[in-house]
């Protein structure tokens, strides 16, 4: 028996669960669900990662402390994993004392390695905030081109990026006061001291071979750069011991909240932390999307050998999840969040499209509609729910033939394909496994057909014929549905009612069941109505859409905007009619290359009349989801000429920068050329 330990990537407590996070965690489940099938020891461990300054940021939006927040955020996520049918075996935080105390025994193994060292970082500081301020609070003169009210790191016009210490002028946007530069001591990890450790461990067949040839260049390349793991407070965090006043950048602690997490469970269940983490009997598994591979495949190797826990045997590392063939997109409505799904459709199909669509290369899947449908529909309901729906109720009251019949070696062919196919699970291979259980089906339901229990059943002398076909499709039902258990336990389960036990192991899959009852037969599976998931894409548009209006009483703006960016001197109407603003189109939205921030936008004001825009809105906005939406423009500004182009006007946003970009766009009903006042 092995003895193995799954994480899947511990989610931001900034945000709900979506269809895109789901890809990971399904997978996960999936193949925990298997190892447990094959009766090894295996624990799913996961958290929420909830430091950092975005979950300060939202608190503060929503007027309530840190801890309310990510407390609110646990709740939902785990009901949003079990309606998924996705069973942690601990699910916790990585703002948990026992988090901390791992934190504190790896950093000292860093500092006793001497591994740390500090480093002066020129910064602005907000002497009215009393705070360090994150390139984002930060707004100034473009040090390059003299463009004003710039971002901290990178300039909207000329493209230049530079320290926020660099800008001219700068601005704190939390108090509007000018901050002053202090330097401030940062503490990094000289993980380059494991160069030759990481260069060797990474192509030791741990990962993905794209991931270990792509680090292979790396390696050869350039030394590794020292990791910045500190931030100077206010930060939500845990404070470094031997730093006062500095935090550990949440990247830090978020993959010891593996070890953190594993040590709740430990505490619950008599168990020790060492048998998992420190032992060469147990196996390590991490489940992880592409986007945070350095973190798993760099840093935290080198912080475990370090500190002398277990490395991870496999980092499995998927891609990223597209719908019907773009990024998922808010617009769209294929920005789906996994409660909104769950209010329409039921979560096995999901599970069951998945894993037809997982394989064990890094490679990003699509989620089409119109396949979604006919897979489900003609695969699970017509495929292998349809050998049970049309054989039980034949023999309900009468059971199982009391020895397996003759049936053309049906029965042995599926048991032998059993191997195979638990080896594709383990491989993380579910698309392959999917396919062969499905090449099995396809030789089921020819039997059923060919004996067709329909008509036995009109001639009585045909009773045990009929009871002989019954018994061999549900047998062929029943090794299929323990065959899918891992995907779809939901199924399993029903299918062990019908039967009257459990499905819970993949040694029940190799021999028949015989004389026995079978119990009433109960609905196991709907077609996917496609109405359904249109519904579905139309709520998660209206969701997107709806900064719902708050009702009111429950009204609560702070007032920091408006302090930190106070009203400018007065003008007159006619002051205010020299700006002309208009409803405009977007009509094309491209990207930039070498602009990070900047997006290219086609504005059309109706008919022929269209302006090149240049927006800073990068950080904030998916090029899709700009694309056909309404904005307000200022019209008659005077071209700018730009590195990437001459800039016709403006598009009008709030908020301070970063992903809080917010633009204005006007009510239903207007059109392009409008004038806007
Ligand atoms: N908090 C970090 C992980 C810390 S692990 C010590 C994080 N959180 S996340 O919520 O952004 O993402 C969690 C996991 O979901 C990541 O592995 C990420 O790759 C995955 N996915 C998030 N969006 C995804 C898609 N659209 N498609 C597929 N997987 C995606 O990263
Ligand atoms: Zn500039």
């Amino acid at each position: 028996m092995r003895q193995i330990l799954v994480t899947s990537a511990l989610p931001y407590a900034n945000g709900p669960i979506h269809i895109g996070h789901l890809v990971e965690y399904l997978q996960t489940d999936i193949w925990v669900r298997f190892q447990k099938m094959m009766g090894n020891r295996c624990i799913y461990i996961c958290a929420d990662d909830t430091h950092g300054t975005a979950i300060t940021i939202r608190a503060n939006a929503e007027n309530r402390t840190e801890e309310e927040l990510i407390a609110q955020v646990s709740e939902e996520h785990q009901r949003d994993f079990s309606g998924f049918h996705i069973e942690f075996d601990h699910y916790g935080s990585t703002n948990s004392e026992e988090n901390r105390v791992v934190c504190h025994e790896i950093w000292q193994s860093l500092r006793d390695a001497d591994m740390v060292v500090e480093e002066e970082i020129d910064q602005l500081y907000d002497t009215e905030k009393g705070v360090f301020l994150a390139d984002r609070f930060v707004r100034g003169t473009c040090p390059n081109c003299g463009s004003k009210d710039q971002p901290g790191d990178n300039c909207g016009s000329c493209g230049t990026t530079y320290t926020p210490a660099e800008l001219v002028d700068p601005v704190s946007t939390l108090s509007g006061t000018q901050p002053e530069i202090r330097s401030a001591k940062h503490l990094f990890v000289q993980i380059e001291k494991l160069h030759g450790f990481l260069d060797e461990w990474t192509q030791s067949g741990t990962l993905p071979s794209e991931s270990a040839n792509y680090l292979k260049n790396f390696f050869l390349n350039e030394p590794l750069r020292d990791w910045d793991i500190s931030r100077p407070g206010p930060y939500f965090g845990f404070e470094i011991p031997d730093s006062p006043g500095n935090y550990w950048y949440v990247w830090f602690d978020a993959p010891i909240g593996y070890i953190g997490t594993t040590q709740q469970w430990c505490s619950a269940n008599g168990e020790k932390l060492e048998d998992w983490w420190k032992s060469d009997s147990t196996e390590i598994h991490h489940f992880i999307g592409k986007d945070i591979q350095y973190f798993h495949t760099l840093f935290w190797p080198a912080m475990l050998k370090t500190a002398g826990f277990s490395l991870p045997d496999k980092v499995h590392i998927h891609g990223f999840l597209t719908v019907d063939g773009e990024k998922m997109s808010k617009s769209r409505g294929t920005f789906i969040e996994a409660a909104t799904y769950l209010k329409h459709l039921d979560p096995s199909y999901l599970r069951y499209y998945y894993a037809t669509r997982l394989s064990s290369r890094v490679e990003d899947l699509d989620l089409n509609p119109e396949e979604f449908v006919s897979k489900i529909n003609s695969d699970l309901v017509g495929k292998v729910v349809n050998l049970a729906s049309r054989t039980a109720k034949f023999i309900q009251g009468v059971g199982l033939s009391e020895t397996y019949p003759e049936d053309g070696g049906l029965f042995d062919t599926f048991a032998a394909r059993g191997d195979e196919i638990a080896a594709a699970y383990e491989a993380g291979d579910f698309g392959k496994a999917t396919r062969m259980i499905m090449e099995l089906a396809d030789q089921a339901n020819p039997f059923v057909e060919n004996n067709a229990p329909w008509e036995l059943r009109k001639d009585e002398t045909k009773a045990q014929e009929l009871q002989d076909v019954c018994t061999v499709a549900l047998n062929l039902f029943r090794t299929l549905t323990i065959y899918l258990a891992p995907v779809l336990p939901g199924l399993a389960q029903k299918a062990g009612e019908l039967f009257g036990e459990e499905l819970t192991s993949w040694e029940q899959s190799k021999a028949p069941v015989t004389g026995r009852e079978i119990n009433k037969f109960k609905h196991m599976m709907q077609r996917v109505d496609p109405k359904k998931i249109e519904a579905m894409i139309e709520e998660s548009k209206e969701l997107a859409a709806a900064a719902a209006p708050v009702p009111s009483g429950e009204w609560n703006d702070s007032g920091d905007a408006l302090a930190a960016d106070p009203i400018a001197d007065e003008i007159t109407i006619d002051d205010f009619f020299k700006t002309d603003l208009r409803v405009a189109r977007i009509i094309e939205a491209k990207e930039v290359p070498e602009a990070r921030k900047l997006v290219q936008l086609t504005l059309s004001l109706g008919g022929d009349e269209t302006r090149n825009v240049f927006a800073g809105i990068k950080s904030a906005y998916e090029l899709e989801e700009l694309t056909g939406r309404l904005v307000v423009m200022v019209a008659n500004l005077a071209p700018r000429k730009m590195k990437f182009g001459v800039s016709e006007g403006m598009i009008v946003a709030a908020g301070p920068g970063g992903e809080d970009i917010f633009i204005l766009s006007p009510d239903e009903g207007a059109v392009p050329g409008q004038r806007v006042g």
